[in-house]
């Protein structure tokens, strides 16, 4: 069974910081603590409005960080160039919107096709992994495929977000269906979006799902009982889970 990492995102940390402007809470040293905490990797969107990363943090992470950084980033020629000053080990395409709250949905990358493969192409011709983030669609497989990415993020939100129990099982069958023909295309599978305590390990018992990101949950949960805390307990059910599968 393949090693489940655990990407922590922690656009949050900035987005209280910047409430209040100043540098506390630092994004990095939440870094540094995931890292201690069993994190395998830190994930940092920075979002065209900088409403929560700054410029400054992807600077810091990339010279500082031990673990690799997933660089989240809009397909624009300004997110390219600031990921090719910093070469991260691997840059996460998302769709953007000004208004949203959060990444709303996946790239539409069976849409988007040729605007979407110069980035994929300088990306990789630097070094940096490409992952696509796309709904767990075969469609959109297909041309993350096609496009010549190396890993795909499925968005799980709408799994993670529904309230029946049935609902969330057909999503959960989307996914395991999505996870499933990753693996036929060789590409390397993500998870991610809206996991918490209580949704993460089916997603955590996918074989081929190798890495989840998550952040929203474990920054909220860090108020209460403390960021190590929250990031071990979600390693743990994490590993709990994988182990049922290999068991
Ligand atoms: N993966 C992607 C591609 C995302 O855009 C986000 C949100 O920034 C996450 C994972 C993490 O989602 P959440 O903060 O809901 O855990």
């Amino acid at each position: 069974m393949k090693h489940l990492r655990l990407g922590v995102n922690i656009d949050h940390v900035a987005t209280i910081r910047n409430a209040r402007g100043g540098g506390h809470p630092d994004p990095l040293r939440a870094a540094q603590i995931a890292e201690a905490a069993g994190a395998d990797g830190i994930t940092a969107h920075l979002r065209e409005d900088r409403r929560h990363i700054a410029d400054s943090d992807i600077k810091l992470l990339a010279e500082n960080l031990s673990i690799p950084l997933n660089f989240e980033m809009a397909a624009t020629d300004e997110m390219l160039e600031i990921a090719l000053a910093h070469k991260p080990h691997a840059s996460c395409l998302v769709p953007e919107k000004r208004e949203e709250r959060t990444t709303e949905g996946g790239l539409d990358v069976a849409g988007g096709h040729n605007m979407l493969k110069n980035f994929v192409d300088a990306l990789r011709g630097n070094d940096i992994k490409v992952s696509l983030f796309i709904e767990p669609d075969l469609k959109q497989m297909e041309a993350a495929k096609h496009l010549g990415a190396d890993i795909v993020e499925l968005h799980v939100g709408p799994y993670c977000d529904v309230e029946s129990g049935d609902l969330r099982q057909k999503e959960l069958e989307r996914i395991l269906a999505a996870a499933a023909a990753a693996e036929e295309f060789g590409l390397e599978c993500h998870a991610g979006h809206g996991l918490t305590f209580d949704t993460v390990a089916p997603i955590a018992k996918i074989p081929n799902v190798v890495e989840l990101n998550i952040g929203h949950f474990l920054i909220g949960e860090a108020i209460f009982t403390g960021l190590d805390a929250a990031i071990r307990k979600m390693r743990k059910l994490m590993d709990e889970a994988r182990a049922e599968v290999s068991a």
